[in-house]
């Protein structure tokens, strides 16, 4: 029987996102955690003939009831981007929420499965590892940055042009979860070699900037949700799978490669010493993180996209891990 908690679950993809978790029989409790609102949102979604129990819960003072015992935690909570900001741009308002949700599942929920979907993710995760360190709850193997999206996008843009199906086509999205930090693998594609070079460089572009392309057409309302709820209900099922005992689970993720020593050698080799965190295709257990595995070959262009990469996501990392082993 499993508990899942979602902290932010009466937001844009809080909503959309429990709504495709209480279709899911692995799901026992299905706990609803905001500052707001998420007593209607409970109410409504409780009416839905699928087994799980829902809750519903508001504020601080009801937090402890939202996580305990949960086995699952999703963290879709704080603002979202406008046009013309960047993720980073988030962090001033994002941190410090991510930092009290980590508090509050450090204390009550201290082994549960922490997916990360806030941004920006690059920062937020170390943030997310940091709290639990401090509180001597850390466990690599079960933090989590949700970089499905990017996942999803890649399948999607890249299937449109090679004429196949986007539900089966993979597509390796590697690095972090913001503009030039994102690494499609498009060269380990099967059909991408009749792409010409102008081709992949574009498609790489729009999978790099997709969210963007969304933020900009919702015209300050917010980014993506909808498509952010597939992706985080598809994480999250992959993960409850793996708890399951089931084989073969592998996604993109973004998690501290100290949760594979094995793997983090290999990653380590391509990207340096000095990058904690990555994006990497993950084998997943009952456990959390089984096996991170290579990165694989690279052609010349994703070798300069690597290179491109690597600063930002360093200052990212540092700049989420210091707000927490910085603080007074
Ligand atoms: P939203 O504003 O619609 O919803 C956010 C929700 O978080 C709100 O209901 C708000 O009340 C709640 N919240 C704020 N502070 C909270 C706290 N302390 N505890 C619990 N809940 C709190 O925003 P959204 O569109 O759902 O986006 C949420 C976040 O997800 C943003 O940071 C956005 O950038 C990020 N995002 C990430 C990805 C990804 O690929 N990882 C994709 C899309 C959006
Ligand atoms: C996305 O990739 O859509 C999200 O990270 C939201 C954003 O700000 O672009």
């Amino acid at each position: 029987m499993v508990k899942v908690t979602v902290c932010g679950a009466a937001g844009g993809i809080g909503q959309p996102l429990s709504l495709l978790l209480k279709q899911s029989p692995l799901i026992s409790h299905l706990s609803l955690f905001d500052i707001v609102n998420t007593p209607g949102v409970a109410a409504d979604l409780s009416h839905i003939n699928s087994a799980s129990k829902v809750t519903g819960h508001v504020g601080n003072e009801q937090m402890e009831d939202a996580l305990k015992d949960a086995t699952i935690v999703v963290i879709p909570a704080g603002v979202p981007r406008k046009p013309g900001m960047t993720r980073d741009d988030l962090f001033k308002i994002n941190a410090g929420i991510i930092r009290d949700l980590a508090v509050g599942v450090a204390k009550y929920a201290p082994k549960a499965f922490v997916l990360v979907i806030s941004n920006p993710v690059n920062s937020t995760v170390p943030i997310v590892s940091e709290v639990f360190k401090k509180h001597g709850v850390y466990d690599a193997k079960k933090i989590f940055g949700v970089t499905t999206l990017d996942i999803v996008r890649a399948s999607t843009f890249v299937s449109e042009l090679i004429n196949a199906d986007p539900a089966q086509l993979k597509v390796p999205v590697v690095g972090g979860h913001s503009g030039v930090t994102i690494l499609p693998l498009l060269s380990q594609v099967e059909g991408t070699n009749k792409l010409t070079q102008e081709q992949v460089e574009q498609v790489t572009n729009r999978i790099q900037f997709g969210g963007d392309e969304v933020v900009k057409a919702k015209a300050g309302t917010g980014s993506a949700t909808l498509s952010m709820a597939f992706a985080g209900a598809r994480f999250t099922l992959a993960v409850l799978d793996a708890i399951n005992g089931k084989s073969g689970v592998v996604e993109c993720t973004y998690v501290n490669l100290e949760a594979d020593a094995e793997g983090a050698k290999a990653i380590k080799q391509v990207v340096g010493d000095d990058v904690a965190y990555f994006s990497a295709q993950v084998q997943l257990g009952k456990e959390g993180v089984a096996k991170i595995n290579a990165i694989g070959s690279l052609s010349d262009f994703e070798k300069k996209l690597f290179e491109a990469a690597l600063p930002e996501l360093k200052g990212n990392i540092v700049k989420g891990a210091s707000f927490i082993t910085d603080a007074k």
